[in-house]
């Protein structure tokens, strides 16, 4: 099953193609990432398939359900690029106030505020004002307040900038343990090495996919020993 397909979809600011007839397929399960320049349309992409801006032009389904929807809201978990949490606020206030979003009870916020917070590596922060914690911190904040109600869906929009070596890995482990209970994640990263751990990327350029597929085929099929370098030859296949 597709939880995500998009057909044509276009995003314009004037004269700008921010994203150019994407046409989108993410299957249930799958890590995908959503790879590309500064300014290629990988925000605009998300943007639109959570919802928080309307298409120009095209259309797209989230769950089986066309969207902008509401129906899909519960369902769907955005860790936005710019960290989106309460800074006025304590870590445990902010896992809160997104559990009462989601309409959590609170013996379930209870429960996954101390998963989540082990998951993050917060829980000596706890009671830190959001505004105190360091950069990397702060992201980790808010990738645990995206996941708190257990999303189907996770659209992630470069979780692990700024976040350590280690916990980087201790992330994937768990993006790689959610694919296998079967949630699907949408991420977008310039870490070459995370891309490689994704079951299939796509390349964004100028707001089009130039490329999409497995790593190791992308590889393959442009005869390039690492996927930095498969890249840079699919970029300039379209130059
Ligand atoms: N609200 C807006 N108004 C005008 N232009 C916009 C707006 N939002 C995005 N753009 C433009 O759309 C293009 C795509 O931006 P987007 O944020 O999707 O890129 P990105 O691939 O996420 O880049 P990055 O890797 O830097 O995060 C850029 O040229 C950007 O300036
Ligand atoms: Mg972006």
């Amino acid at each position: 099953m597709n939880v995500i397909e998009t057909k044509d979809l276009c995003k314009n600011y004037d004269e700008l193609k921010a994203v150019n007839k994407l046409n989108l397929n993410v299957r249930q399960g799958e890590v995908y990432g959503l790879l590309g320049p500064n300014g290629s349309g990988k925000t605009t992409t998300i943007k639109m398939l959570t919802g928080l801006i309307l298409a120009s032009t095209g259309s797209a389904s989230i769950l089986g359900h066309k969207i902008p929807s509401k129906l899909v809201l519960n369902d769907i978990g955005y860790m936005p690029q710019e960290t989106a949490i309460y800074l006025e606020n304590t870590v445990h206030e902010n896992i809160q106030l997104f559990g009462e979003i989601y309409g959590l009870t609170k013996a379930e916020i209870k429960v996954r505020e101390v998963e989540l917070l082990d998951f993050v590596d917060l829980s000596h922060r706890r009671n830190s004002i959001a505004s105190t914690l360091s950069g990397g911190m702060k992201h980790r904040l808010s990738l645990a307040c995206a996941m708190i109600h257990r999303p189907k869906l996770l659209f992630l929009d470069e979780p692990t900038v700024g976040v350590d070596p280690e916990l980087r890995a201790l992330f994937w482990e768990y993006f790689e343990k959610m694919a296998a209970d079967n949630i699907t994640v949408l991420i977008t990263t310039h870490y070459m090495d995370e891309a490689n751990n994704c079951t299939r990327v796509g390349l964004m350029k100028e707001g089009e996919l130039i490329a999409e597929d497995e790593p190791h085929l992308l590889m393959e099929s442009t005869g390039t020993k690492t996927l930095e370098e498969a890249f840079l030859a699919l970029a300039r296949r379209c130059d």
